[in-house]
């Protein structure tokens, strides 16, 4: 393979910049150019592409967003837009390329690949974590680190007033940054999309740590849960406390990555080089049990994300 494109679509996430420099440089030291896609499929559908050298990706890897700017594309759904992508990239001799993005990311690419044979490596970039053949997806870990900080500033208030802070965090579908800011930040209690809650059994956990002693309660709640205003509202006609609500909402997909994103970037970008290197294509790259694994992308966006009940119960039990 001589040359590739390399694109970022849907939200952007935290250490998408260091995985762009990672592709272009690995890219580059086997010889190959690769054209940067500006705007996610929109870019490629218009043709917008720039080519990339060493400095193009200079001074990224520390820097939150995605320097080749990101898009949810409607256009990428129906053939004629995925016709004028694949124009776009035979126009361009590009024989193979490289998304980073989330699920619906690698449904654009699932079909660049099925329908129309064009070599494609998916790398999990999203703050959701919501991807199952994955353990981490980019940006979730610098996401939970931003929610935590967050969270510690407002306990400090909180324990002052005496008061409960209801927290909203993002995730879509998807618990996972709320059930890991909560079991990391002390939270005593989380609202997840994917566990029904009874107000009664969070006024009650609410009460028995007040008895305990406790001076503030944080909860955090999932946006694909409820709001934090809807559920303020509902814990304050059954309550006297005093409840204030925070939405974080895009601070935390912004800021400079964690070591472990940077890692995690590094090693996903190095990885789809070197698979379309060897001419293998329609693969996803993801890390599990510490490995950087990769897999077929048509088994990778079947798979349905599970939740940990684990780490759920493990809150329950030690935050209280
Ligand atoms: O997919 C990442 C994400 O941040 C979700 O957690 C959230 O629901 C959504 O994107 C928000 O999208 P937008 O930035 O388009 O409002």
């Amino acid at each position: 393979m001589k040359r590739i494109g390399l694109l970022t679509s849907g939200g952007d996430a935290p250490g998408m910049n260091a995985a762009i420099r990672s592709v272009v440089r690995t890219a580059l030291y086997y010889g190959m150019e690769v054209f940067g896609i500006q705007r996610g499929y929109q870019g490629l559908i218009e043709n917008d592409m720039i080519e990339m050298n060493m400095r193009s990706v200079s001074e990224i890897l520390n820097r939150g967003g995605t320097m080749l700017r990101t898009a949810r594309c409607e256009e990428m759904l129906c053939s004629e837009g995925q016709g004028k992508a694949v124009s776009a990239l035979e126009k361009r001799g590009i024989d193979g390329l490289v998304v980073i993005g989330g699920d619906g990311t690698f449904r654009g690419a699932k079909c660049l690949t099925e329908c129309y044979g064009i070599p494609t490596i998916g790398i999990p970039g999203t703050i959701d974590n919501d991807l199952e053949y994955t353990d981490y997806t980019l940006g979730f870990d610098t996401a939970v680190n931003t929610c935590i900080n967050i969270v510690n500033m407002l306990r400090d208030t909180m324990n002052s007033h005496e008061r409960i802070s209801v927290v909203e965090v993002m995730g879509n579908r998807c618990g996972d940054i709320a059930l890991y800011t909560g079991i990391t930040s002390g939270a005593e209690i989380i609202i997840v999309p994917e566990i029904k809650f009874d107000m009664e059994d969070v006024v009650m956990r609410i009460n028995r740590s007040r008895k305990s002693g406790k001076h503030s309660n944080i909860i955090v709640v999932s946006e694909g849960a409820c709001s934090a205003e809807e559920f303020a509202r509902e814990l304050k006609a059954m309550t006297d406390y005093s409840v204030r609500t925070t939405t974080i909402g895009h601070i935390q997909r912004g800021g400079s990555p964690t070591m472990a994103d940077r890692m995690l970037a590094a090693q996903f970008g190095n990885k789809a080089v070197r698979l379309l290197k060897e001419n293998i294509g329609n693969r996803v790259v993801g890390i599990r049990r510490n490995k950087i694994i990769d897999l077929d992308i048509i088994e990778a966006v079947e798979m349905k994300k599970k939740f940990n009940y684990e780490l759920y119960e493990t809150l329950q039990m030690i935050s209280m």
